[in-house]
């Protein structure tokens, strides 16, 4: 009995060894010994390298399996000098469950976005104020027929500052929705952000993890003119960080 329990914890002890020498059965390891052997360092892979290539080898089998997974990023930075792919669609689009406003098109939505959307509404009718989703998820095609109307209505000049080319809107990812009110005198006009509900929105909507992404007095760095009715997802550290800063998302440090 006693040579038994000599030899259990020999084995034991061995075990114990093994695992402190040898690599576990993880292919993210495995991935990383293979790296730092390569390289012939393996003492001197520090913990950032570490981290910098955990990253790398996560984001790459991400993009592997999805090449659309960096534009599903729900800060992810959409302007006129960044854009999205022709083919590139949310893949969790839903249709909005909140209320429309009567002339309400592009109904989608991103089902976080809808989630989060929803809370704010509610919360604003708790407040007394009555909000309206008007247009949300935009495909390529259909941004590239809006934007073209308006290019014909009023000249390319004046369509850029207040429509985004195919490939470059906010209502491509998903997670913009322009909204309004039914005591709003008409869409899209600024005096909804001087509208009882608009203020309320720019006062709360961080709360929720949204922005008002076209700001007044930002126009020069946006590109766009103020819009107070066009508001963008970009969950509440985020939102609530640009909100106290200020600051729009092209004043970022990336
Ligand atoms: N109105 C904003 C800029 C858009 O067209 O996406
Ligand atoms: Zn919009």
């Amino acid at each position: 009995m006693k040579k038994f329990l000599w030899v259990l914890l020999l084995l034991l002890a061995g075990c114990v060894s093994s695992v402190s020498e040898e690599p576990q059965l993880n292919p993210v390891k495995g991935t990383y010994r293979f790296v730092e052997e390569t390289e012939g360092n393996l003492s001197l892979v520090d913990d950032a390298l570490r981290f910098s290539l955990y990253d790398k080898f996560i984001s790459e089998l991400r993009l592997s399996r999805d090449p659309h997974y960096y534009y599903r990023s729900i800060t992810l930075l959409v302007n006129k000098k960044i854009g999205l792919p022709v083919d590139f669609v949310p893949k969790d689009l839903i249709k909005t469950s909140v209320a429309l406003s009567p002339s309400s098109s592009f109904t989608s939505i991103r089902r976080d976005v809808n989630n989060a959307l929803t809370v704010m509404f509610d919360a604003a009718l708790e407040d007394g104020y009555q909000l309206r989703f008007h247009s949300g998820y935009r495909s390529y095609s259909a941004q590239k027929r809006i934007y073209e109307n308006y290019a014909q209505k009023f000249g390319k000049a004046q369509a850029d500052v207040f429509s985004a080319k195919a490939g470059h809107s906010e209502h491509q990812t998903g997670l913009a929705i322009d909204i309004t009110s039914p005591s709003s005198t008409g869409l899209f006009a600024v005096d909804f952000g001087d509208s009882n509900e608009g203020m309320w929105v720019a006062k709360h909507a961080h709360i929720f993890g949204f922005i008002i992404r076209y700001p007044k007095d930002k126009n020069e760095i946006t590109g766009y003119i103020y819009e107070p009715w066009h508001i963008r997802y970009v969950g509440i550290p985020l939102a609530t960080q640009l909100y106290e800063s200020g600051l729009v998302m092209e004043e970022l440090d990336n």
